[in-house]
């Protein structure tokens, strides 16, 4: 049957429409640019790895995310990605931080990345130094990381 051809002109059209405006990216996928990767996951805090950060810091870490860093109006007080803002933000929702697959897929140095220099492209801007300084960018990766705890 030649009217065969226009369902599959059509759903090409589907697919290239749906390709073009669903730019989001796999949250798996890596953030920090290619050229800036190296340099980044080298990066490691004042206080050393942050998923074994002292509870002070941790703590200090929670009140910059709740308060002065207003991580939480996008990323949730509960760190899901559900904070009131977060709808705001399609096709590029905040990070879900208890998503442990993500967590592990990320060096401190690439978190502590995305917080000074932003996610392009997204509602993920550049905080440091115009918001926090490094010190407490890193103080918020010590309690970002504590969303995915691992089992005891
Ligand atoms: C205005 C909304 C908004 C605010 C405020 C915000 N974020 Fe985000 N954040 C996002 C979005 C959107 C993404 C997802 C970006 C992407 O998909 O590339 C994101 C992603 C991230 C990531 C993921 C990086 C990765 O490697 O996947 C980290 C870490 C992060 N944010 C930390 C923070 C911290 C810490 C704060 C507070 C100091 C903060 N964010 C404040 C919207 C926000």
């Amino acid at each position: 049957m030649n009217g065969s051809k226009i369902p599959s002109w059509a759903s090409l059209l589907v697919i290239l429409v749906a390709s073009l405006s669903c730019v989001e990216r796999h949250p798996l996928q890596p953030r920090v640019p290619e050229p800036q990767m190296e340099q980044a996951s080298r990066l490691t805090a004042p206080y050393g790895d942050a998923q074994t950060a002292p509870p002070a810091i941790v703590i200090e870490g929670k009140q910059l995310y709740e308060g002065k860093g207003a991580c939480a109006l996008c990323h949730g007080l509960s760190g899901k990605g559900d904070g009131p803002a977060a709808h705001l933000h399609n096709p590029h929702p905040p990070r879900d931080f208890t998503d442990c697959t993500v967590q592990q897929a990320r060096k401190d140095g690439e978190l502590f990345w995305v917080i000074k220099h932003g996610s392009p492209g997204t509602g993920m801007v550049p905080l440091v130094p115009g918001i926090l300084t490094e010190d407490e960018a890193w103080k918020i990766v010590a309690y970002v990381r504590s969303f995915c705890k691992k089992p005891a």
